[in-house]
């Protein structure tokens, strides 16, 4: 096969028409191909055709399509009552239910039907293609067509390969998604592809911080928003559904031969166990329709500054976000440079405020000496904004060895700073820390596994679930050091399988010339 696209106007099938197989034909038809739509329940195909006709009509009345466009989609779809009929297709893409032995079935039955140069795609979210393609005359014209729900509006399609492919076969679906108008990624057929394995520990992270008790729902979502994402990972997982997010990760951790790394959540389990499902059951973190439950604490407003006078250390671009609110905040300070090695903090009086290493406060004010010691979370996205608008809630912890006038001081101090500061309990690496040096970290492993490039990890994520950033952008502002140093501590502090450093992370603290400080 040759880089051209040899699909161009040819006839596509899709198999299944369900939510994804619709999204697919709708995508296909305005693409400019034949498409012949099938499923195996009676009438199923026929209705959904219907639908999506009064989709596109809708669309054309709001005038995002021209009435050009809906008649010839309407010309080019036909509902298919025999897989026999597909026998003329360049493509056939199936999106039925998501079971091994029904999709190596249907792949069997068409490899009879379709001719020699047919692609055989599957929108599999959770199954190898390995395994899909097993048993076939010709495996390697099967690959992965992953699309993104809901179809029509996510950019993303991870092309999976598995163990058969073709790469010319992959090529040719990497070139024809483009075409579509989406932004395709090639995948190495291992669990989760790229976007449901990287995404696992935003999910995990807040899970296992709920755990803990380390803070509430409403506060971690508010800590993650802050960061730049779109929703905090509890008001995802009820809008995604409780069964659904656990049976995924439950589908990557078997995988992984239970690899303590994709461990599920107790929390989830009891919520799916108990019908908590989200949205969609009217309850899950929080109750809806109304959302009840999301508010937080922490007014913005300039406080009453601190009795204690502020010193700013450092030269680094932290101690300039830092010097750049205090100047905002007109709270007096001074600046001073630190010592060779020494690490940015904010002496308020006697104590120190500082960004959180991945340590525990407790553990660093017994190293330190400094009992009164209090721990901020990595500003990120607009939290890391010298502007001091919007406000965004910023995690913030304090030892156990401060005084409670040391830990209100310390508060006020970070609300002065512009933020909403949200106290948790005395956990390592805080929230966002935390989850975006594990975010760092999964990424790592699957370039260092051959599943992804950086770049495609970085689209992969940004357009299939839209991250605020790419795990390798978060990567290149951070350093691999400070990521590093944040996943040692949390290793160090939990022991275990969860927070082993990828070893391509590891191998680029050492080769990197970064200050082990930055
Ligand atoms: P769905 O349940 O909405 O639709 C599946 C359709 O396939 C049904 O209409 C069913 O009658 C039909 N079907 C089942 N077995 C069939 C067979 N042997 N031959 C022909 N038709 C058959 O499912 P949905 O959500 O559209 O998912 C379909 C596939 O897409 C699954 O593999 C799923 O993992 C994958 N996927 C789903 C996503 C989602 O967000 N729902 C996202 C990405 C992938």
């Amino acid at each position: 096969m040759t880089k051209l696209n040899l699909f161009r106007n040819r006839p596509v099938a899709v198999i299944g028409a369900g939510v994804m197989g619709v999204g697919i034909v709708q995508v296909a038809l305005l693409a400019g191909h034949p498409v012949h739509l099938f499923d195996v329940r009676e009438g199923a195909a026929a209705a959904a055709a219907e639908q999506l006709l009064a989709t596109l009509a809708r669309l054309a009345d709001k005038g995002k399509l021209t009435p050009e466009d809906v008649a010839a989609a309407r010309g080019q779809l036909s509902v298919a009552t025999t897989l026999a009929d597909l026998r003329d297709c360049a493509l056939v893409i199936e999106a039925i239910v998501e079971n091994l032995g029904v999709k190596q079935a249907l792949m069997r039955d068409l490899e009879a039907i379709v001719s020699q140069d047919c692609v055989l795609a599957s929108n599999t979210s959770s199954l190898s293609i390995t395994a899909v393609a097993r048993g076939l005359e010709a495996p390697g014209r099967v690959v992965g067509m992953h699309f993104f729900n809901p179809v029509p509006l996510m950019r993303l399609v991870e092309v999976v390969s598995g163990l058969a492919t073709e790469p010319a076969v992959a090529d040719a679906i990497h070139l024809l998604a483009q075409d579509w108008g989406k932004t395709a990624v090639h995948a190495k057929s291992t669990p989760g592809f790229i976007v449901n394995r990287i995404a696992r520990p935003f999910y995990a992270e807040t899970l296992a911080l709920l755990q803990e008790q380390a803070a509430t729902p409403a506060v971690l979502d508010a800590c993650l928003r802050g960061a730049g994402f779109r929703m905090g990972p509890c008001e995802l997982m009820d809008l995604i559904g409780h069964d659904t997010n656990f049976a995924v990760t439950q589908s990557v951790y078997e995988a992984n031969f239970f690899d303590k790394r994709y461990q599920p959540s107790l929390v989830q389990r009891e919520m799916v166990d108990g019908g908590l499902l989200g949205r969609k059951s009217g309850r899950g973190f929080y109750r809806y329709p109304e959302a009840a439950g999301k508010t937080i604490d922490g007014d913005a407003g300039t406080p009453p500054p601190p009795a204690a006078p502020l010193v700013l250390h450092g030269d680094d671009a932290m101690a300039d976000l830092l010097a750049a609110r205090l100047a905002a905040s007109g709270l007096g300070f001074t600046r001073e440079s630190t010592a060779a090695g020494g690490e940015t903090r904010l002496r308020i009086g006697d104590g120190v405020l500082l960004l959180t290493d991945g340590r525990c406060a407790a553990e660093r004010a017994q190293a330190s000496g400094t009992g009164d010691l209090a721990l901020f979370d990595w500003p990120v996205g607009p939290a890391a904004a010298a502007s001091t608008t919007p406000v965004v809630a910023l995690a913030w912890t304090v030892a156990s060895q401060a005084s409670p006038e040391f830990a209100a001081r310390a508060a006020d101090v970070l609300r002065a700073l512009g933020w909403l500061p949200q106290r948790v309990t005395d956990v390592p690496g805080l929230v966002v820390a935390r989850t975006i040096a594990m975010l760092v970290n999964e990424a790592s492993d699957a370039v260092e596994q051959g599943v992804c490039d950086a770049a495609g990890a970085d689209a992969a994520m940004t357009l299939g679930v839209n991250y605020p950033a790419g795990p390798f952008a978060w990567l290149a502002q951070w350093g691999e050091a400070a990521t590093v140093r944040v996943l040692d501590a949390l290793d160090a502090f939990y022991r275990g399988e969860r927070y082993r450093v990828s070893p391509r992370l590891r191998r680029a603290t050492w080769a990197s010339n970064s200050p082990a400080t930055r």
